[in-house]
C-alpha cells in the first residue's frame, strides 16, 4: 500500500515538519538561489552534495554514508527524518540512503527539477549506478511525503524543462485521455503550464504504481516505456535521463510499428507530435554514435530482469494503451542496425 502524501504549495512551509529532527540532504547548487537558500537555512542539520549522475556512483556511497553518520551521531537523533532537496539524482541517492539507514528512516522529498517533480520523486524507486550501468543497486522505498513547491520549481533554467518532457510525453502516451490531449500538440511549455500539468501527470503515475508497487506483477513495467534503449543512450553517450528516455520512446514506437503492434493510423497520430519529431531527430544523431557492441552490452545488463536472452519491451498500441512484449536481445540488435541505417521517420 502506498501512503505517500503529495502536498502542493506555493511557498515552502515547514509547519508539518519538526525541523530539529530532520536531516536535510541538499544539492549544493541550490545555495545560490534565493528561494532554495531560504529553505536550506531553515534546517539546522544538513549535508550538501553535488547533484548529477556522478552522485549516484556506488563508489562514492560509503564515504557519503560515513560523513552523514558522523553528523547524526554528534546530534543523537531521535525520530529522524531524511528530507531531500534536489533533483532526481539527489532523490535516488538519498532515497537509497534513507532506505538502508538503520534499516529504514522516514523520507520526505522536495524535488527541485521538473523531472523529479513529475516523475522520480513518486513511486518509491531509488538507485545507484555500478559498473557503468544505471540503477543496478537500489530498493523500493516510499517517501512519507513529497512537497511540490511552486516557487522552487518555477526558478529552474529552461534546459531542465526539456529534460522533464521525455517523462511527461511518456506518461501522457501511456495514460492517454486529457493529459495526452494537452501534451501532444506541444514541444515546449511555459513553467506555469508545466506546473499546471503536475497534478494530472502525477496522478497518472500513482494509478499505475499503486497496482504494482514492487513491480512484482509486471504491470509497473509499463513505466519503463522508452527506458531500455534510453538507458543505453544515457550511459553510453552521457545524454541526460529525460532526453534519453524521449529517444527511447521513439525507438520503441518505431519497433511497435515495424512489428505490426501499432497500426499506421495510430502511428501517424503519435509521430506527428512536435515532441516526437524532436526526439526522433535526437535519436538519429545518437544512433550514429552508438556501436552494436555497446548496445549489446547495455541490453545484457537490462536482460537480467527477464529470462534467457529475452527482455521486456514496452510497446505503444495507441495513446492510453501500452503492452509488455518479450523480445530477444538479438532482435533488438537487428532493429538497432536497421534504424541506424535508415533512421526513424
Ligand atoms: N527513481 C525514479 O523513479 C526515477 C525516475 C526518473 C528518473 N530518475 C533519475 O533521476 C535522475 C535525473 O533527474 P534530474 O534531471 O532531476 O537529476 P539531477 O539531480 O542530476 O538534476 C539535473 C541538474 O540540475 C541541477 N539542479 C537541480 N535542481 C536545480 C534547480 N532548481 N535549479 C538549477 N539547477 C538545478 C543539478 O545540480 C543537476 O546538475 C537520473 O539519475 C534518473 O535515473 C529516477
Ligand atoms: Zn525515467
Amino acid at each position: 500500500v502506498i501512503t505517500t502524501t503529495v502536498k502542493f504549495m506555493n511557498r515552502f512551509s515547514a509547519k508539518d515538519l519538526d525541523l530539529k529532527s530532520c536531516l536535510l540532504i541538499f544539492d549544493r547548487k541550490l545555495k545560490n538561489q534565493a528561494e532554495t537558500k531560504k529553505v536550506i537555512a531553515k534546517f539546522p542539520l544538513r549535508y550538501g552534495v553535488d547533484g548529477g549522475e556522478r552522485l549516484k556512483n556506488i563508489k562514492g556511497f560509503p564515504e557519503h554514508a560515513e560523513h552523514i553518520l558522523k553528523i547524526l551521531h554528534a546530534h543523537n537523533q531521535k525520530d529522524l527524518k531524511i528530507v531531500v532537496l534536489g533533483g532526481g539524482s539527489v532523490g535516488d541517492f538519498a532515497g537509497f540512503f534513507a532506505s538502508v539507514l538503520k534499516r529504514g528512516t522516514d523520507l520526505v522529498l522536495i524535488p527541485t527539477t521538473w523531472l523529479a517533480a513529475i516523475d522520480s520523486a513518486h513511486g518509491g524507486k531509488n538507485g545507484l549506478n555500478a559498473g557503468g550501468f544505471k540503477n543496478q543497486i537500489g530498493s523500493f522505498y516510499q517517501p512519507q511525503s513529497v512537497y511540490l513547491v511552486r516557487d522552487i520549481l518555477l526558478n529552474q533554467p529552461d534546459e531542465l524543462m526539456l529534460d522533464a518532457c521525455g517523462e511527461l510525453f511518456k506518461i501522457a502516451l501511456i495514460s492517454g485521455g486529457s493529459l495526452w490531449k494537452k501534451v501532444r500538440k506541444h514541444n515546449t511549455f511555459s513553467a506555469l503550464e508545466l506546473w499546471s500539468f503536475l497534478p494530472l501527470a502525477i496522478r497518472s503515475k500513482y494509478q499505475i504504481v499503486r497496482q504494482d508497487p514492487l513491480e512484482k506483477r509486471g504491470y509497473r513495467q509499463i513505466l519503463n516505456f522508452g527506458h531500455t534503449f534510453g538507458h543505453i543512450i544515457e550511459s553510453q553517450l552521457g545524454v541526460t535521463h529525460g532526453r534519453a528516455v524521449g529517444q527511447g520512446l521513439v525507438f520503441a514506437t518505431e519497433w511497435s510499428l515495424n512489428s505490426g503492434f501499432l497500426g499506421p493510423k495510430q502511428y501517424e497520430g503519435i509521430a506527428q507530435c512536435p515532441f516526437y519529431v524532436d526526439f526522433s531527430t535526437q535519436l538519429k544523431s545518437s544512433l550514429k554514435k552508438l556501436s552494436a557492441h555497446k548496445v549489446r552490452a547495455g541490453l545484457q545488463m537490462d536482460k537480467k530482469k527477464s529470462q534467457k536472452d529475452e527482455l521486456i519491451f514496452i510497446l505503444p498500441i495507441r495513446p492510453g494503451l501500452c503492452i509488455r512484449h518479450k523480445v530477444k536481445v538479438k532482435q533488438v540488435e537487428k532493429f538497432f542496425e536497421l534504424q541506424k541505417k535508415s533512421g526513424p521517420l
